[in-house]
């Protein structure tokens, strides 16, 4: 038992659940043996790498090289992106693939290269096998992006799954992003990070890793050019990054690397190259387009563990009213259970949900669902007795159902990683939603089993289905809240086969966005959380999952007003603005932290409302597009150096750049500009980019840059879409993409697009026509102008 395993069983002893705490000693020691009599214990192991090359056989895109040992499968789809595979590995099966893998580039090809290796040509890409198996991925200019070695396997010498290992050289200046959900980002520094779904069994901080999202997709930005790699296994292991150093022109550069070392599944492996928006594009087209949220889910939240009672919901509702705070959510944490048991209501404390939530929509305010996967086991709770009628429960190797505690005592937990079982599940759905809740947020599903010592998790020999392959924990574990997410969304899509799930969920895998976002989980109050939560929404943004957000305010304790503010503030302009704590926290009201915070709030939540239209739009270019709404700085001008290690602002869509407060006691912040003019949204002073510049950010509020040239769409004082249009700097032309969303519904708008120019000191703006005929036309909505001076 470590240090952190006894605090772990120490605060569900010391919260007064004593009996839990013993049970959670029963569940680590029944764990343990489950795993001593269901995994074979490690024996020896030969090593092996692939040898020399032997030959090689052309196929569609690329084609099948041999070598001693081992053979290499590469090729190259039509998205762009390329495939290679060890041992025979193909494409698919695969969690992370939306759908089918796409079709091979057919003008792609295998050829012979230089000293007996082989090169695949492609119009984006060029690939370079050497003859030992190490894989060069290059620029069509040739230059060199990422040289994986020749792989390392070890095998157990009575048969079984293989561990293997990897090592690859990135350019000296090239800086990596991703992994998922990282505390400590979003540029990945030198260290190991480990790829194992995990509650850090409390609230974190900065120092915390892994956590409950993770993925092995990495983002690596480099002056030639940046690429994402995503080794499709989901297997446990572990990243060990070092960045490069440039030998400051004496020539001697050394390279940045990465190490992956992974306990088993297939060693293959997906690149794609260009710049971040077409390496998202290409990934998105991979993984799957993100949902498109309904617009209430991109205002504001309000939730709390232990809100308790229907009557301590409306009082939270009507303090938001009273003081005219725009309000769109409410989430309902596990105590409006009964007994903390999921799919359940507390009749005594929660009588008339249904009418709750029906009064509550009449007010444009939703309900939203905490979901856990665990399963009180207990005969007479219907999911449990429904579940089992179905077999839907994890079982171990000798075939007893996997037994964990959770909140609601002992549970056992769903296989979702079984198509019938997620049918199931996907059915509970409808007592929700006859219970009156529009939304719903998956928690506890990295799965979390508390232990009192060991992993908080199932045993790693607990069997799953795979889709009908068959295997164990140890392969599962990474995609079960992927396919628990997936259960939800295609439940949901049959129950309401008119409206937009919406879902998100805290842990998850590449492919999550599919189904929906994620949030921080429980980010520790205080400074160093307020950091984490902008590299959290940023990482996971760069692995293909734009909507996210941390718990305003941090998870537990009291924030002090200013660091509420502050993070209040950083929350109005992420995806998911939700203010969210622990049953033992402090409130988390904006009225609660004294007059001048509240006002200062009702400017964010103003704000917001006001930037709804321009959120939606960025869902829907999301979706079409795979870019996050939250993005780094360095986004549009990747080869900018001191962009990328920006790590305290950040883009806002195209036209806005955001730069939170993150230290205490700040009325002014150093703010990093990408080239171009950046107009301050209040004071509408100018600033010339590229260039450091000091802004000013009183309590009142944070700084927020608009580009020059953008078009921003608001709501209106009367509720209507507006344009804000910055006028464009003297010699340039400006534009912007609108996409108007009735904010629910399944239809697909199409794309507004608008330009912006100078007429002597006026700014024209005008609608481009759809198609090739017709011509610009004004716009359609009210325009104002700002930026003039
Ligand atoms: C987990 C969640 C947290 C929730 C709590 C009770 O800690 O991360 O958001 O409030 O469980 O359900």
């Amino acid at each position: 038992m470590d240090g952190r395993d006894l605090v772990r069983s120490m605060s569900v002893v010391g919260s007064g659940r004593a009996a839990q705490g013993l049970r959670t000693v029963r569940a680590a020691w029944r764990r343990r043996r489950i795993d001593a009599a269901g995994l074979p214990p490690r024996g020896a192991e030969r090593a092996r790498v692939p040898g020399q090359v032997q030959g090689a056989e052309p196929g569609p895109g690329g084609g099948l090289i041999r070598f001693g040992r081992s053979e290499l499968r590469i090729t190259v789809a039509v998205n762009g992106a390329v495939f290679w595979g060890w041992d025979g590995a193909g494409p698919e099966p695969s969690y992370a693939l939306a759908g089918s893998c796409p079709e091979p580039d057919p003008r792609a090809m295998l050829e012979p290269d230089k000293d007996g290796g082989w090169r695949v040509v492609a119009e984006r890409v060029t690939v370079v096998v050497s003859r030992h198996g190490a894989v060069q991925v290059c620029t069509p200019g040739g230059v060199l992006l990422r040289r994986d070695l020749p792989p390392r396997w070890w095998e157990p010498v009575g048969g079984g799954t293989a561990r293997w290992m990897q090592r690859s050289q990135v350019a000296a200046d090239a800086r990596f992003f991703g992994l998922g959900g990282r505390a400590a980002g979003p540029r990945l520094r030198d260290g190991t990070y480990r790829l194992w779904n995990t509650d850090p069994g409390g609230a974190f901080g900065p120092g915390d890793d892994p956590l409950y999202l993770t993925m092995p997709v990495q983002l690596v930005v480099a002056d030639a050019a940046a690429h994402l790699v995503f080794h499709d296994t989901t297997w446990d292991g572990r990243v060990t990054l070092r960045e490069g150093e440039e030998g400051a022109g004496s020539g001697h550069d050394r390279a940045g690397r990465c190490e992956m070392r992974m306990e088993g599944g297939p060693l293959r492996c997906w690149v794609m190259v260009g710049t971040p928006a077409r390496v998202l594009h290409t990934w998105a087209s991979l993984t799957g387009a993100p949902a498109l949220p309904p617009e209430w889910a991109l205002g504001h939240h309000h939730a709390r563990w232990g809100f308790g009672s229907e009557q301590e919901v409306r009082r939270i509702v009507a303090g938001y009213q009273e003081r005219g705070l725009p309000l769109d959510a409410v989430h309902l944490d596990i105590d409006h259970y009964e007994g903390h048991q999921v799919f359940t209501v507390d009749q005594e404390r929660f009588p008339k949900l249904p009418a709750l939530a029906e009064e509550l929509r009449r007010d444009g305010i939703r309900l939203v669902s905490v979901v856990d996967p665990a399963v009180k086991a207990v005969p007479g709770n219907a999911v449990y007795d429904g579940g089992s009628a179905v077999d839907a429960f994890v079982r171990d190797a000798a075939g007893r159902s996997v037994r964990g505690e959770v909140w609601a005592g002992e549970s056992v937990f769903p296989d979702f990683t079984h198509a019938r079982v997620r049918k199931w599940w996907g059915g509970l759905y409808e007592e929700r939603l006859e219970q009156g809740f529009a939304g719903f947020w998956h928690d506890m599903n990295e799965p979390t089993s508390f232990n009192a010592f060991g992993e908080p998790t199932l045993p790693r020999s607990a069997r799953h289905a795979l889709e009908g392959r068959g295997g164990d924990h140890r392969e599962a574990h990474n995609v079960y809240a992927l396919c628990m997410a997936r259960a939800a969304y295609e439940g949901l899509r049959e129950l309401t086969p008119r409206e937009r799930p919406f879902l998100f969920s805290r842990s998850g895998w590449a492919g999550m966005q599919r189904y929906g976002g994620t949030w921080s989980g429980d980010v520790a109050t205080g400074w160093p959380g307020l950091r984490a939560s902008l590299s959290l929404v940023l990482g996971l943004g760069l692995c293909g999952v734009p909507y996210s957000g941390p718990d305003v305010g941090g998870f537990d304790g009291s924030p002090s007003p200013e660091l509420y503010l502050r993070w209040f503030q950083l929350g109005a302009y992420l995806p998911l603005f939700r203010t969210h704590a622990s049953l033992r926290a402090g409130r988390r009201e904006p009225w609660e932290f004294g007059p001048e915070v509240l006002e200062h709030a009702r400017v964010a939540l103003a704000g917001r409302r006001r930037l709804l239209p321009y959120f939606m739009t960025l869902a829907h270019l999301a979706r079409r597009t795979g870019a996050p709404y939250v993005r780094p700085v360095w986004w549009g001008s990747p080869e900018d150096r001191a962009l990328r290690d920006c790590e305290d602002a950040f883009l806002l869509g195209d036209c806005l750049l955001v730069a939170p407060v993150m230290d205490p006691g700040a009325d002014r912040r150093a703010v990093q500009l990408p080239r171009g003019r950046w107009y301050d949204t209040v004071t509408e002073q100018a600033y010339e980019g590229p260039a450091q510049v000091l802004v000013d950010a009183p309590l009142s509020r944070i700084p927020v840059l608009a580009r020059a040239g953008a078009v921003v769409p608001v709501r209106g004082e009367d509720g209507g879409l507006e344009l804000e249009v910055w006028a464009p700097a003297r010699g340039r032309t400006g534009g912007g993409l609108v996409v108007p969303d009735t904010g629910q519904g399944r239809d697909d708008p199409a794309i507004e697009r608008y330009t912006v120019r100078l007429q002597g000191t006026d700014v024209v703006v005008a609608r481009e026509p759809e198609g090739r005929e017709g011509c610009a036309a004004e716009p359609p909505y009210p325009v104002r102008v700002r930026g003039l001076g």
